[in-house]
């Protein structure tokens, strides 16, 4: 098996991370591999809000819950929806076509260069409750997410605390036509 095979079956869901910063070239490097995803027709029409804020990581935290409450779905107190992590990255897109499949090839090819590094991440679609608490507006505002964009999904980074081993793949979900 070479190095990449390896990485992509290693990848799993941190949920506990170290609050340590990563180094800038590890972030640069995530934030790069995640720009050289593929986008339908190359059009790469997403924009990146890179948090290391503590304050404004709990911010939006909080902002989540509290969205997520006020349509009944109460989490454990002292739930944070980005496990603590020092890195958020929200990812955006314009709103046109294949926009949530573009930012899906965009996060994972991050969380994946993250493992490479020992790095953990978890891919977070909660975020997208902020907006049950906020107005699209607010919630754009928290998030920097620029005019004529919305959000689509956000990805958390840290050093992880924790080693998971893969959870076991479904079978028999693969046909093939030869
Ligand atoms: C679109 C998407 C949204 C997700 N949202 C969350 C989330 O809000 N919170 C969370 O803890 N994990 C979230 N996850 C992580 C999944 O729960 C995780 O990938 C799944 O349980 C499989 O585990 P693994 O990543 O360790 O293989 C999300 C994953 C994807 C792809």
């Amino acid at each position: 098996m070479n190095q990449t095979v390896e990485t992509i079956l290693k990848r799993r869901s941190t949920r506990n991370f170290d609050s340590k910063m990563l180094k800038n070239k590890e972030l640069d490097t995530i934030i790069k591999c995640g720009l050289y995803a593929p986008s339908a027709k190359d059009k790469q029409n997403w924009h990146l809000t890179v948090i290391t804020n503590k304050q404004k990581i709990d911010e939006i935290s909080q902002g989540v819950v509290d969205g997520l409450a006020k349509i009944g779905l109460e989490r454990d107190p002292g739930f944070h929806v980005f496990y603590h992590a020092p890195v958020v990255i929200v990812v955006s897109s314009k709103i046109e076509g294949y926009s949530e499949v573009n930012a899906g090839c965009l996060v994972e090819n991050m969380a994946i260069a993250a493992t490479s590094m020992n790095i953990g991440s978890c891919i977070i679609g909660q975020t997208k409750y902020l907006y049950k608490g906020q107005t699209i507006q607010e919630g754009n505002r928290l998030l920097r997410i620029p005019e004529g964009y919305e959000h689509d999904i956000s990805i958390c980074f840290g050093y992880p605390l924790e080693e998971n081993e893969p959870t076991p793949r479904k079978e028999k979900i693969v046909d093939y036509i030869k």
